[in-house]
Formats: structure tokens, sequence, C-alpha cells
């Protein structure tokens, strides 16, 4: 059945303790090297998202059994084939909705020797593949598809890979954890060289698995070991600051609030949106800091404070790329204006985002002006609200609406927002329980 997602003003401030569901690139991550390892792997605070379900999936159909150890699928092991052990596939490799799933996939899969084809849904076949597709083909693998060779549907056979030096055009983890993955199965050793340094979960998680990754001059720098060894390897997944992101800007949003989000990941080149949300006069402590396997995890304690627009800075753009809608929602209920330049990026991701959030927020009364590569927006006390707007199935476009909806003066629908179960599943009853105003409804 057709739902929508309504959310109205919070009837009071937010409380209370959330433990946020685990990172999402991470879970990927794990579940790749980890299939890719030889021997088991555990894997606990698994992100049992679809994206991450799709990762999943599409490694079983390749002959990698994996064991979900409990109801929730957030403890999982998976029984390594090692680097050489895949199997062709019988049939497409689906990557449903996950940006992630399907550009690194597109890095194993050139280390392949055998045909292999790779879909997605409506939204990911409009996403850009060249970024992935032309690296790989550098390094000699065979890559078509739609568009030239630019979007999905990908046909890759792969194999006979050779290490290359790449300096990405775009600065995307995605691209710099496609080449790494290739440089896996490659001769010799594979270099990046980022424009601007994204997250680096891939370089962090490799060690764990045995393959080394060293830094060299600016360079990225992976010389293949023979194997990635999984010799009990462990790997436990920080909660997504990604999502906590949601209920941390929401509690700083609302008068009286205070919420704590415990474990969070605080990896650096994810907490651009704690640095810009602090700049807006957001009130952020991170207690508790330890490491869980490669990654600084802390408690993030948020208290309600006043916010005022800022100037994005261009080097913090990479580290927020995906709490932009978040923010904008944020920056629509902050005094002054709040200027964005440098995102571009943002218009090809699930959906684009600079539009659909400039669209959605307008429709609310908001006074956003979308720009090429970001958005100025001036904001006001609370937002009129009283209508329907669409989230385009884009699940950040939906939390953060529902974020923003906290302080409308009538309730805003949000339609097309199933897709909050791509990464976030329990958004909705955990913001309930922090005290958000939002519930389903039949369409
Ligand atoms: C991700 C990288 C980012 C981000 C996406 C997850 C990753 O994409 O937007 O949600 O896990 O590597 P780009 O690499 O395209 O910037």
């Amino acid at each position: 059945v057709a739902k929508v997602l309504i959310a109205g003003a919070a009837t009071g401030a937010l409380h209370g303790e959330v433990r946020v569901p685990g990172d999402k690139s991470m879970s990927h991550r794990a579940v790749m090297l980890a299939a890719l390892a030889q021997g088991d792997t555990r894997i606990e605070g698994f992100l049992s998202g679809e994206d991450n379900l799709s990762t999943a999936a599409v490694f079983a159909q390749m002959g990698v059994q994996v064991d979900w150890r409990n109801q929730a699928k957030t403890a999982l092991t998976v029984h390594g084939v090692g680097l050489h052990g895949l199997h062709e596939p019988e049939g497409v490799l689906d990557a449903g909705n996950a940006g992630t799933c399907a550009r690194l996939m597109v890095g194993v899969l050139a280390g392949q020797p055998f045909h292999s084809v790779l879909v997605g849904d409506a939204s990911l076949h409009q996403r850009p593949m060249a970024r992935v597709a032309d690296p790989v083909r550098m390094m000699g693998a065979r890559v078509d598809g739609r568009e030239g060779g630019r979007k999905l549907p990908l046909a890759i056979h792969g194999g006979g890979l050779q290490g290359i030096n790449f300096e990405p055009k775009v600065a995307s983890a995605q691209v710099k954890s496609c080449v790494l993955l290739a440089g896996l199965f490659a001769k010799g050793e594979t270099r990046v060289r980022e424009p601007r340094s994204t997250r680096d979960h891939t370089e962090r998680m490799l060690p764990l698995f045995g393959q080394s990754v060293e830094q060299e001059d600016g360079w990225i720098v992976l010389c293949p070991a023979d194997s990635l060894l999984a010799p009990q390897t462990m790997v436990v997944i920080p909660s997504d600051p990604s999502s906590a992101a949601f209920f941390a800007v929401a509690a700083g949003m609302i008068a009286g609030s205070s919420v704590r989000l415990p474990a969070v990941g605080v990896n650096a080149r994810r907490d651009g949106w704690r640095r810009i949300f602090t700049a807006m006069g957001g009130e952020i402590a991170l207690t508790n800091g330890c490491t869980v396997g490669s990654e600084p995890v802390a408690d993030l304690e948020v208290a309600a404070s006043s916010l005022h627009g800022v100037q994005v800075a261009a080097s913090d753009v990479p580290d927020a790329i995906d709490e932009f809608p978040l923010l904008f929602a944020a920056a629509a209920l902050s005094d002054g204006e709040f200027v964005l330049h440098g995102a571009a990026e943002l218009r090809v991701k699930e959906s684009d985002r600079i539009a659909v959030m400039a669209d959605a927020l307008n429709a609310a009364g908001a006074s956003v002006e979308p720009l090429d590569d970001g958005a100025r927006i001036v904001g006001r006390e609370r937002l009129p609200g009283g209508c329907e707007v669409d989230a385009h199935g884009d699940h950040r476009i939906a939390m953060a609406m529902a974020v923003a909806a906290q302080r409308a003066e009538a309730p805003i629908t949000i339609r097309n927002a199933e897709a909050i179960v791509t990464s976030f599943p329990d958004f909705v009853p955990l913001a309930q329980q922090l005290g958000m105003n939002l519930h389903w409804s039949a369409a």
C-alpha cells in the first residue's frame, strides 16, 4: 500500500537517548572485503537497510555464503571465498538504489575474469557511472553500458588488470574506493590522488584484512598482497553519523531539547555537518571518545540553541556531502543567510538534491534560491507548512523534510518517502521516541 509521511510541529522539546543504526558506507565495505577475504568474518553493527542488503545479495549471487546471526540482520558471518573465489553470476546483479554498491562493485567486478551485468533502480540508472567505468577500463577491464557505457546497466568483463596512477576529477569516495578495490586484482601498484580528501573507510578497513594502504605525497597507494585474509576478523561498525545528524539537528532546532546519541562515528571525513552546524550556533558535545576497529567513535550530546546562517567553506563540502538536505532544512529555520557553493555533486545524488530540496522547502514557505552548485537560503522562525512535498524517492530528502516540519505551523505531507528504508529503516519510530511529530499514513 502506498503511504505518505506526515510530519508537523513538535509538541515539545526532544529528550532521550537513541542508538542509531550502523554506518552505511562501512557496512558496504565490510561485506565486500569479508566476501573477498579467505575465511570467515563476523560483522556487528551492520546496517540492515535495503542498500546494504543489496550488497550482501550481490555477493550471494556470486557464491558467497552469508549467515545472519540475529533477526534484525545487524550481525552476520560472511564466509569469504578469497580474491579469486567468486563465480560468474547467472542473473543480473541488482544494486537497487545504492550508488555505493554499484560503484564499488564496478571495481570488484573489473577484477573478475567473467561476465557480469550490473543494474539498479530507476534513480540509479540515471546516475553517472563513467567516473568508475573509465578508470577500470584504463586498468584493462571491458565495460559496456547504456549511453556509451556511462550509465547502468553495465556489462563488465574483467580480469588481467594493470595498476594505474589515477587522479579523479570529482572528489568521490566511491570512485577512489572502486579503483582501490580493482587494485586488489591488478598487477603492480594502484595509486589514487584526490582533488579533495573524501571519506577514507576503505583505506582504514583494508588493513584489518591484512592489505596495507600507504600515503605518499598526497597519493593513496595500494600494492596488492596475494590475498585478503580473515583470520577470525571481526568488524564492528559504529552508528552512522549521517543518520545521527537528523536527530542532532532536530534537537538543536527545537527549544529546550537535549538528546544523546551514543557510539557515533566521528571520522573527520564525515563530520562536515557537525563543523557547519556548530558554525551556525549548534551545540554538540563529544564524550566517551574511543576507537572501534579502525574508526574513531564518540557519544554526541546535543542541546537546543539559536541558529544562524553561514557561508559554507568549500573545504567542508566533501565532508558534509550527504548532509546538505538536512543543513538546508536547518538553514531555512535559522537567522539570516546561508550560502553554499562548490557542491554541484548534489545534483547527481539519489535525486537532484539542490532542485528537490529547494522545491520542497519553498513549497513549505521557505526562501531557497537554488544555485548551479549550491543554494542561498534566507531563514525564518517558522515555516508555514500545510503543503504536500515530493521526496522523489530520496531517503535523505524525506528525512530532512520531516525535520523541517518540526517547526512548521501546519503539517507537511511528504510523498515518495518510502526510500527511508534504504539507509534508516527505523527512522520514524526512533524519531517518535525522541518526541518528534511524524507518522506514516495511507496515501
Ligand atoms: C559514499 C560516498 C559519497 C556519499 C555516499 C556514500 C561512500 O558519494 O554521497 O552516500 O560510501 O563511498 P560520492 O563518492 O559520490 O561523493
